[in-house]
């Protein structure tokens, strides 16, 4: 019996998935408890490619089953496509996949909404995705959104698009109406299957002495209420989501491990302390291929935060660290990692989330040696280079957690466990 959470821990991108992928082999059952399609990744696995937004990769593994929880929101079009391409390349879903009859819908009027209100916010704007995923959480709260459970239900299905759109004040006209309605009717039988109140499931599974992987999607950094506000997403990424997400109760939250990057990367507006410009960091984002995988936008990079690192393993309850990219800093003649923010030359005694304090603060920083040795085919921690070694022991005393595991390359074989 035991749970392991797999959190990102700044803004997204830390490369979770390949650790949920290098764990997830030991996991019985893998969830997702948060987010939608604003989240993408890809695995490669003996040469074929996997592109993930909202299933799970621990489908991956054919025993491990794998559940979309309650506090994710689906593209209902969208997740359909992902399915039908993984069931293309031979994926099977069947009495393996699993999505909460209470996750939101995300509809084509909340990407209209989201790109609009970038539009309108103009030099001021978040820099979404464009998936919807703010103005879906939104209809939640406002009790008018829907839900996937509602597609079961032709009339139910009918009020419930009728209140959705008269809280927008939107009239359709009868035939594009009856359009939507077929349509969603449409994609929920595809859906029958699969549907199902997973929190009831995840504590029997439990219980009866499984072991479930709780997949984090975005970063600590973008939660809706912890995260660098407004510059979230509108979800919660930290390690509460996962009750919140899943029904799955906080006591058994046995194991929760941080993801970070060797360095930092943001991607959309928003304050970034650490933020470094120029060819260093055209250097880093191409070696990094720090680049979106669900938008393609260039990723903007800094150095390890080790404030804002602090912070998110506190605030999550942080077991040990996986930490990830580490072979894309071979080469740098030296290595800086913030070890506190300034404010008028004064100490903070932590990270702020406020952007005027964010933007306020000078980051103070540590400086190592650099390696140049490639370390991208070593799989034992002794024999990392001296500097690489000091560099994660830095990383280990300022959090003063273990790192257990470290990413040297995008294969599942380029990964040093720390015993
Ligand atoms: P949204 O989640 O599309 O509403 O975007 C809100 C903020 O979260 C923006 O800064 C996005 O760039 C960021 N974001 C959303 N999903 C991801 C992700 O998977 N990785 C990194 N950043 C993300």
């Amino acid at each position: 019996m035991s749970s392991i959470t797999i959190l990102g821990c700044m803004w997204g991108d830390e490369g979770k998935a390949k650790i949920v992928d290098f764990i997830g082999a030991e996991a019985d059952v893998v969830a997702r408890f948060q987010g939608g399609a604003n989240a993408g990744h890809t695995i490669v696995l003996e040469d074929k490619k996997y592109i993930f937004h909202t299933v799970p990769s621990g489908i991956l593994y054919p025993e491990t089953k794998c559940v979309i929880g309650a506090g994710t929101v689906i593209d209902p079009y969208g997740l359909r496509d992902e399915m039908e391409s993984l069931i293309a390349q031979g994926i099977d879903f069947t009495n393996r996949l699993f999505i909460d009859d209470r996750a939101g819908l995300v509809l084509s009027l909340h990407r209209q909404l989201d790109q609009k209100s970038e539009e309108n916010l103009g030099a001021g704007k978040i820099g979404t995705t464009g998936k919807g995923i703010g103005p879906a959480y939104s209809d939640q709260a406002a009790r008018c959104a829907l839900r996937i459970g509602d597609l079961r239900y032709p009339e139910w299905l009918e009020q419930r698009l009728d209140n959705f759109y008269k809280y927008h004040q939107i009239t359709l006209s009868a035939s594009e109406r009856k359009e939507e309605l077929e349509s969603l009717l449409e994609v929920g039988k595809f859906f029958q299957p699969y549907i199902a109140q997973t929190d009831q499931m995840l504590r029997n599974w439990y219980r009866e002495g499984k072991s479930i992987l709780f997949e984090g999607a975005q970063g600590t950094l973008l939660d809706l209420i912890y995260g660098t506000y407004p510059f979230v997403t509108s979800s919660h990424t930290v390690s509460g989501g996962v009750c919140i997400g899943t029904g799955f109760p906080p006591r058994w939250l046995d194991n929760i491990l941080g993801v970070f990057k060797a360095y930092t990367t943001r991607v959309g507006a928003g304050p970034f302390p650490t933020e470094i410009e120029g060819p260093l960091a055209d250097q880093i984002r191409q070696k990094g291929n720090e680049f979106g995988s669900t938008t393609g936008r260039p990723r903007r990079i800094g150095w390890f935060d080790a404030v804002a690192a602090q912070y998110s393993a506190s605030l999550n309850g942080i077991d040990s660290l996986a930490i990830t990219l580490l072979d894309v800093l071979t080469g740098l003649p030296e290595l800086k990692i913030c070890t506190s923010y300034l404010k008028h030359n004064q100490k903070l005694p932590g990270f702020v989330t406020h952007p005027i304090e964010l933007k306020e603060i000078q980051p103070e920083y540590l400086t190592l040696p650099g390696w140049d040795i490639d370390i991208s085919k070593m799989q034992k921690w002794d024999t990392l280079p001296k500097e690489a070694k000091q560099y994660l022991e830095a990383i280990q005393d300022l959090l003063k957690l273990p790192v257990k595991i470290v990413s040297v390359g995008q294969d599942r074989r380029q990964t040093i466990v720390n015993k």
